[in-house]
């Protein structure tokens, strides 16, 4: 199959195609979404045969208007509207009970569905021509990296899809904080750009926690290798990184790398922001660039360690393997 890239000039294509059940990438401010409409059960279940993603994994869906919320799920808490009202359009997911009119494919048969409103121009004009709205994981192929951009698509999926709607670089760049909302205050499921302070201010809580092992609810990326390279994958703390360096050197294993200080021992080294948007915003763009060069091994520089970083830290740890692994494995 062959893939075109549509501008947003041809965003009547990219409506039709997704009117006539079949599966395209859209931009979103987080990460590009493999995208399927709402009502149609086939469109959907190819998803997740393109992705190779498990069924059992359920999908967001995405709405134009904060109006559809109450046609898709019932029993919203006053804390919930207030973080729709506050976040969206943006980069932040709401679980709540879903209404009948939502296909089980969508949910994995839960009774609840996550719901968001993209803040990106294009692509919420898609969503207002469908009828209920469109459903989108990531564009990528499961555990791979997420595409920030159209030819991040291209390299995970061309060829599978009929066509990538081309809405430039991702502004926001990992994907949105899931916030569990059917209990009586909110409990974070993935972490993401919107903060855990950022969700007790808008919500007046306190204290807002994180998902127990015990709950019920399906954890997001609850698989421990996710958002990963396919080159091995190294976090350290600026501490750790000149011990690796050493030893990769005596072992004269070559790697690549990102970070806030120079590394002038790697084949290819990539300074990056020290302000937590910016650095979110090429994260996955770094990780893509690195893993298609020589170098055998990546290594990141661990981020400060404070509230604006935790969903950077998530998307790095789950990407990694254990420093250990170098030493044992043969790479
Ligand atoms: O920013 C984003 O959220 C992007 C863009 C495209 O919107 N989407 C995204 O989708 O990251 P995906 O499928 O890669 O990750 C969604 C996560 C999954 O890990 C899934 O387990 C979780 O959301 N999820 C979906 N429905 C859920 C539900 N009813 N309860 C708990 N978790 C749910
Ligand atoms: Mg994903």
């Amino acid at each position: 199959m062959k893939t075109i890239i549509l501008q947003p000039k041809d965003i009547k294509t990219a409506i039709s195609l997704l009117q006539a059940g079949e599966n395209i990438a859209i931009p979103t401010e987080t990460v590009y979404g493999l995208a399927a409409d709402a009502l149609q059960p086939e469109a959907i279940k190819r998803i997740f045969t393109i992705k190779k993603r498990p069924q059992s994994n359920p999908l967001i869906l995405h709405i134009a208007n904060i109006d559809q919320l109450e046609k898709v799920v019932c029993n919203i808490p006053d804390y919930a509207f207030k973080l729709a009202k506050k976040f969206w359009p943006g980069p932040l997911t709401l679980v709540l009970p879903k209404q009948s009119v939502i296909s089980d494919i969508i949910t994995a048969g839960q009774p609840t569905i996550a719901v968001r409103i993209p803040d990106h121009p294009i692509t919420l004009q898609v969503i207002a021509a469908l009828q209920l709205g469109l459903v989108a994981p990531s564009a990528n192929i499961y555990t791979q990296i997420s595409p920030t951009t159209a030819d991040h698509v291209i390299t995970g999926l061309g060829g599978h899809i009929p066509a990538i709607l081309d809405g430039g670089p991702c502004k926001i760049g990992i994907e949105s904080t899931i916030v569990d909302c059917t209990g009586t205050k909110p409990i974070i499921l993935r972490e993401g750009m919107v903060t855990k302070k950022d969700i007790a201010l808008a919500t007046n809580s306190k204290n807002i926690n994180n998902k127990q092992q015990t709950s019920t609810i399906k954890a997001p990326g609850q698989h421990k290798k996710h958002y990963s390279p396919k080159k091995t994958f190294i976090v350290a703390t600026t501490q750790e990184l000149s011990e690796i360096i050493q030893y990769l050197q005596n072992q004269s294993i070559s790697f690549s790398g990102f970070g806030f200080n120079e590394i002038s021992q790697a084949t290819t080294w990539i300074k990056m922001p020290i302000n937590p948007d910016h650095y979110a915003q090429l994260l996955y763009k770094t990780m893509h660039e690195l893993d298609a060069l020589d170098a055998k091994i990546i290594i990141a520089e661990l981020p400060p360690q404070s509230a604006t970083w935790t969903g950077i830290h998530d998307r790095l740890l789950r990407a990694s393997q254990d420093i250990s692994t170098l030493k044992t494995k043969t790479i």
